[in-house]
């Protein structure tokens, strides 16, 4: 992206997370993390919003755990990521799946163009918290422009449920209760630091209304019992 000095438009590389661009963490992420794929299109093919006719959008879609699936029971995934590094193992991934419809694009919640017909399903798991609240508001509406009326938005992320004067504690108590140190297989205690510290991770009470004002029901909203994290069920309007 060419930046002139009156710039306001970010880089979204900038914004990825510096492990996002680390070809070692790329490379072990699909053993760290588990994405639960498999639940997830149950869920959504028994809610009737994902099926043989479905056209989805994978926003952040790292390694494409949930993209690989859900292309597998639907007519077409676009599979985005700003990540080159994500993105190529995502590529390679797509390959050796022989998977036909299925697009990698390299892109970002602010620059992704969708072209086709309107999707009928916005996926974004763990990404969106890349971006400051003023972005993710934008990045928000953007889905809603990519979905047909009635689509869906499902939408995980790291998103606090307490009150500021609860942070320390809430915080607190989530790095206390991960103990592994295997940072191959799991999340350590200064991964997790490092998420709360460089990243853009909100409250619940910011990102709700967020979601509402930028066109969408929240139908369903699930938080973990420590208050870190959070599953949307959104249709817009
Ligand atoms: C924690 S990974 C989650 C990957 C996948 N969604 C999952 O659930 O396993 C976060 C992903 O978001 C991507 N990302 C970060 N900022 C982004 C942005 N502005 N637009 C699109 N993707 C972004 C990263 O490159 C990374 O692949």
């Amino acid at each position: 992206m060419t930046r002139t000095p009156d710039s306001w438009w970010p880089d979204e590389i900038e914004h990825a997370g510096r492990e996002n661009l680390d070809e070692l963490h790329v490379e072990r992420y699909d053993s760290k993390e588990d994405a639960d794929a498999g639940t997830e299109i149950h869920r959504l093919q028994e809610a009737a919003v994902l099926g043989p006719t479905s056209g989805v959008v994978d926003l952040g879609a790292g390694t494409g755990q949930f993209a690989l699936a859900a292309a597998a029971v639907c007519r077409r995934v676009v599979a985005v990521d700003v990540s080159p590094v994500m993105l190529a193992r995502l590529r390679d991934k797509i390959d050796r799946n022989g998977a036909s419809n299925i697009e990698a694009v390299h892109a970002g919640f602010l620059t992704y163009r969708h072209s086709g017909p309107p999707a009928d399903l916005v996926y974004s798991r763990y990404a969106l918290h890349h971006l400051p609240d003023f972005w993710k508001a934008i990045a928000l509406a953007r889905m809603a422009d990519v979905l047909r009326p009635g689509g869906v938005l499902r939408l995980w992320d790291v998103v606090y449920g307490f009150e500021p004067a609860d942070a320390q504690r809430g915080i607190d108590a989530w790095i206390a209760e991960t103990t592994s140190t295997d940072v191959d297989h799991d999340w350590t205690r200064p991964e997790l630091a490092e998420h709360v510290r460089d990243e853009h991770s909100t409250f619940t009470w910011l990102l709700e209304p967020m979601i509402e004002r930028a066109g969408f029901h929240i139908v369903e909203a699930d938080y973990s019992p420590s208050g870190i994290f959070a599953r949307y069920l959104c249709r817009k309007r």
